[in-house]
């Protein structure tokens, strides 16, 4: 074999091989966390220098600085922001993807890998109750996502009605921040729906927002809203969407996965009427990041939307399914093969418990606040979101007590606003999660830091 230019190290390859396997065997450190980036600074400095440090250094630093300074995403206590938990064979399964180095954009470089993450959409489209003519994308996760459908759907207005000068994208103030964004990059105005006294936009509050408007090119409806896991009256804005022909994307990137559960599907009922949704399989279908699985009902006005054209992309077989055509994005990684290898190493059904087994113990979870003399519940979650109170503690108290239990390792559990009051939250993705060991926590005082400054 001729020599390599870079040179092939085989024992560090096998270290790194070694440390992702025991990872991903022992999981993660929970009282890993961010430092200050002087510090970080201080540390890795030098790391990128003309001659290099050498991979076994490298691989220290990875190990010793780089990672104690993340967070512990696919942690069961982790139940802050969206957490993570993706299964033994799709992390795995990543390190594979990312050593066969696949270009994920056409068909002519992606075609296997490809077919396969075709597969992993066509089970969420199934579940959807989409068309067998819908098709998608893995893209990086439900900002782009959302932004790539939306895109499509004002393209598609843009084509129906070339009158309109400017266009309105119809959603409630609890949709996710991602959505303001996207409405920032398409410089479109967001018509604000009412919504009912959960926060949830209803089919009337739409249809008297909609009358007499001809510039509101989508309407966007969530199922699952990230502060509190709200989702939406999905049939009745599907109905009055149908009607007036306008196009609705439902942003479930948190709270869709749970179509995945028999058991909870009929509450998604209206989805199948979309024009296309997102779901993020980084969030709650157990695949590590970045993974949000974008489906459209009538891909080809996505393909319109997206296709780029160029001189050196003609070759490109545009019969073919090339992903490249239905986001914003050219070259990708095939994200979506550890979801793949995951759903064909252990079976759909076994999806369908684990999300059954995450809601249980949310409901045990909500059965104990419930139970508690310290602790209050907000509301009734409708899906993996729990929002509390703790009236013991004031608003500074509950934010040294997150912040004393996350030092500690405890549980990541984090404040938010809910109807302008300071209110606990708690986010449950992971199946590994237990209830006793959450309430135990949540009802609980201030761990003890040995001495450490919070
Ligand atoms: C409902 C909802 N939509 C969109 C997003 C954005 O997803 P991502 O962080 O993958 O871009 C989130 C993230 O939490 C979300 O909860």
């Amino acid at each position: 074999m001729t020599e390599r230019f870079f040179p092939l190290n085989v024992p560090m390859l096998q270290s790194i091989v070694d440390w992702s396997a025991h990872r991903t065997i022992n999981g993660p450190n929970p009282s890993h966390g961010a430092r200050p980036a002087t510090e970080l600074a201080h540390d890795l400095a030098g790391s990128v220098s003309p001659k290099g440090i050498g991979g076994a250094e490298a691989l220290r630093r990875f190990d010793q600085i780089i990672v104690p300074a993340t967070r512990a995403q696919d942690e069961a206590m982790n139940l802050a922001y969206v957490a993570a938990a993706p299964t033994p064979a799709a992390l795995t399964f990543d390190i594979a993807v990312s050593a066969a180095e696949i270009f994920g954009g056409t068909w002519e470089t992606g075609a296997g890998a490809i077919a396969a993450e075709n597969q992993a959409l066509r089970w969420i489209a199934d579940l959807a109750g989409f068309p067998d003519t819908a098709g998608g994308v893995f893209v990086s996760g439900g900002t782009i996502g959302n932004l790539s459908a939306l895109h499509a759907a004002r393209e598609r207005a843009r084509e129906r009605n070339p009158g309109v000068k400017r266009w309105r994208l119809a959603t409630t103030a609890s949709a996710h921040s991602s959505i303001a964004a996207a409405a920032k990059v398409l410089d479109v105005g967001i018509c604000e729906i009412g919504t009912d006294d959960r926060g949830r936009m209803t089919g009337e509050a739409l249809v008297s927002a909609l009358t007499n408007s001809n510039d509101v090119f989508a309407v966007l409806a969530t199922a699952g809203t990230t502060n509190a896991g709200i989702i939406d009256h999905l049939s009745a804005i599907a109905d009055v969407c149908s009607e007036r022909e306008v196009w609705l994307h439902v942003d479930g990137a948190l709270g869709l996965a749970a179509m995945a559960s028999p058991s909870v599907r009929p509450r998604f009922d209206g989805i199948d009427r979309a024009d296309s949704f997102v779901v993020d399989p980084h969030k709650w279908l157990f695949a590590p990041y970045d993974c949000c699985a974008l489906i459209y009902r009538e891909p080809i006005y996505a393909a319109a939307a997206h296709s780029q054209i160029a001189p050196y992309l003609d070759q490109i077989d545009r019969d073919e399914w090339n992903p490249a055509d239905y986001a914003i994005h050219l070259s990708r990684r095939v994200r979506g093969l550890p979801l793949w290898f995951s759903l064909a190493t252990y079976g759909t059904d076994m999806y369908a418990a684990a999300i059954d087994k995450v809601l249980l113990t949310v409901a045990e979870i909500v059965a104990g606040i419930e139970a508690s003399d310290v602790l209050e519940l907000v509301e009734t979650p409708d899906l993996n979101v729990i929002l509390y109170r703790r009236p013991d503690l004031d608003d500074e108290a509950m934010i040294r007590w997150a912040e004393a239990h996350r030092k500690a390792g405890t549980i990541l559990c984090l404040p938010t606003s809910h109807d302008g009051a300071k209110v606990f939250r708690l986010c449950l993705v992971n199946p590994d999660t237990e209830a006793t060991k959450v309430l135990q926590v949540i009802g609980g005082g201030f761990p003890n830091l040995g001495g450490k400054e919070i």
